[in-house]
C-alpha cells in the first residue's frame, strides 16, 4: 500500500486532534516502543488530573482511530552565552521560557498508511505555543528530550523539524538528547 502524505494543506482532511478528556478508546493505541503505548494507557488520564502533563489526540476522521499522540508540558531551559547570542536574546539570564513535547507517538498500526504524521503533531504543539503566546503566558522554545535509547533516528526525526541540541544536557547518560526549537527566529 502506498503511504498517503500528510501536509498542513491536507491535514483537516483526514484528521481532527482533540485533548485527551476520558480514558475511552485508548486501548486501541499501539506505539512501536512498549513504554509509549503504556503511557497512554496507563499514565495519560492521571497526569492530566494531577495537572502534570495535558494529552493531545490526532484522530482519523474516517475511523475514529488514534492515529497518534501527544503530552505538553510547562518547561523552561538554561543557555549559555553564545546560544543566548544565536537566538538574539540579549538577557542576563539564563533560564528562558519554553513548552515542552513530554510525550509524542505515532500508532505503528496506520503507520504504512501514512506518511508525515509525527511533523504534523510537531506543527500542532507550535500552533498551541503561538495560541499560549497569544494570548496566555510566554514560551519561547517549543523543547523536547529526544529519546534515542530505543531509536536513534529520533534525532534526525528532531533535526529535519527544526530543533537543535541544547548544550545543557539534562540526561548526562544519553537515554535522550535534550533540543529547542525557536518558535520566533
Ligand atoms: C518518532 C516518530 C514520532 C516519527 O513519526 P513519523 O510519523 O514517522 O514522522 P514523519 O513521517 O513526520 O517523519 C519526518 C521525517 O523524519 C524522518 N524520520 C522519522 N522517524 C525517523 C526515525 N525513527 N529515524 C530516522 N528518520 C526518521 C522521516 O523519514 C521523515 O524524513 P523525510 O522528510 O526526509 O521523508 C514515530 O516514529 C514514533 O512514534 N516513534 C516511537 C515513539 C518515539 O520514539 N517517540 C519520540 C519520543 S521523543
Amino acid at each position: 500500500m502506498s503511504q498517503l502524505k500528510i501536509t498542513s494543506a491536507n491535514v483537516n482532511n483526514y484528521f481532527s486532534l482533540k485533548p485527551l478528556l476520558l480514558e475511552n478508546g485508548l486501548e486501541a493505541f499501539k506505539s512501536s516502543v512498549d513504554e509509549y503505548t503504556d503511557y497512554l494507557l496507563n499514565d495519560a488520564i492521571r497526569s492530566l488530573n494531577d495537572h502534570i502533563a495535558k494529552t493531545w489526540l490526532l484522530h482519523e476522521r474516517a475511523t475514529g482511530n488514534i492515529v497518534a499522540y501527544m503530552s505538553l508540558i510547562a518547561d523552561a531551559i538554561k543557555l549559555s552565552f553564545a546560544e543566548k547570542e544565536l537566538h538574539g536574546l540579549n538577557y542576563p539570564f539564563r533560564t528562558i521560557p519554553a513548552m515542552k513535547i513530554a510525550k509524542l507517538a505515532v500508532n505503528i498500526t496506520v503507520a504504512q498508511k501514512y506518511k508525515g504524521i509525527g511533523t504534523i503533531m510537531i506543527q500542532a504543539a507550535e500552533h498551541i505555543a503561538f495560541g499560549l503566546n497569544k494570548d496566555y503566558c510566554a514560551a519561547r522554545f517549543l523543547t523536547v528530550d529526544a529519546d534515542i535509547e530505543h531509536d536513534n533516528g529520533v534525532l534526525a526525526f528532531y533535526e529535519k523539524n527544526g530543533f537543535i541540541p541544547n548544550a545543557e544536557l539534562y540526561n548526562k547518560n544519553r537515554k535522550t538528547i535534550s533540543m529547542r526549537k525557536d518558535l520566533y527566529y
